[in-house]
């Protein structure tokens, strides 16, 4: 009788036991793990003032580059949720590529830049919150802050002076899942698009040297989330 009280006393305890909830109204979720900007590199022909021309056939060039990123996101609603994307600066070699003839010597390497892609979003999860797995998409706004802009000293040496890139306000959207361990830790990943449109600048020969780039990079992260 003991035993069979014991035993219906468990199951109860089973059957009224909370299921692993994922994402409700009020949680704050902060997520780590590697972040990759993996610029689309599309550009203007260069202007170059010393020639007085755009040059057809030459464009910027920039690398990708992995950091360490960062998401903070707060549970409005069962559904919906606001996030921020946050990162350590992300480094990139800026170069020229299609440089003709006697200025093919220019081609390659010009310097290097930082940026902080800072961007707030609404998400929004569709799956019910008892779900273990919770896919999302997102919208929203980026800002995208360029510093640290530096030329190699073989491209000054070329007669290169002086890197700037201008700051760009885009918008940005974004897919990604989590998958919960536990009922606090999760897997995720994520992959997001954001529209990065600058104007870069140098002097060369002491002339003003300009392309517009949209850097409108594809964006990926993997890492594990924490659930507050
Ligand atoms: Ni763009």
């Amino acid at each position: 009788m003991k035993k069979t009280l014991l035993a219906t006393s468990l199951i109860a305890l089973a059957l009224a036991a909370p299921l692993a909830q994922a994402h409700q109204a009020g949680d704050i979720i902060v997520r780590a793990g590697a972040i990759t900007v993996d610029p689309h590199e599309d550009s203007s022909d260069i202007w170059v003032g010393a020639l007085g021309t755009d040059v057809a056939g030459t464009k910027a060039t920039l690398d990708s580059d992995t950091q360490l990123g960062l998401n903070f996101a707060y549970m409005v609603t069962d559904h919906v949720g606001v996030e921020l994307l946050a990162a350590t600066p992300f480094s990139h070699d800026v170069g020229v590529s299609g440089m003709p003839g006697p200025f093919a010597g220019l081609n390659g390497k010009l310097g290097e830049l930082k940026h902080l892609p800072p961007t707030l979003s609404l998400v929004y999860y569709p799956m019910a919150a008892t779900s273990a797995f919770q896919p999302y998409v997102g919208a929203g706004i980026n800002y995208t802050w360029f510093f640290d802009t530096e030329l190699t000293s073989e491209a000054e040496d070329k007669g290169f002076s002086g890197l700037d890139l201008d700051d760009s306000w885009g918008f940005a959207a974004q897919v990604g899942m989590d998958y919960m361990l536990t009922d606090n830790v999760m897997l995720n990943a994520q992959v997001r698009y954001i529209d990065i449109d600058t104007q870069g600048s140098t002097r060369f020969g002491g002339r003003e040297v300009e392309v517009d780039v949209d850097v409108d990079p594809f964006v990926y992260m993997v890492g594990l989330g924490y659930k507050f």
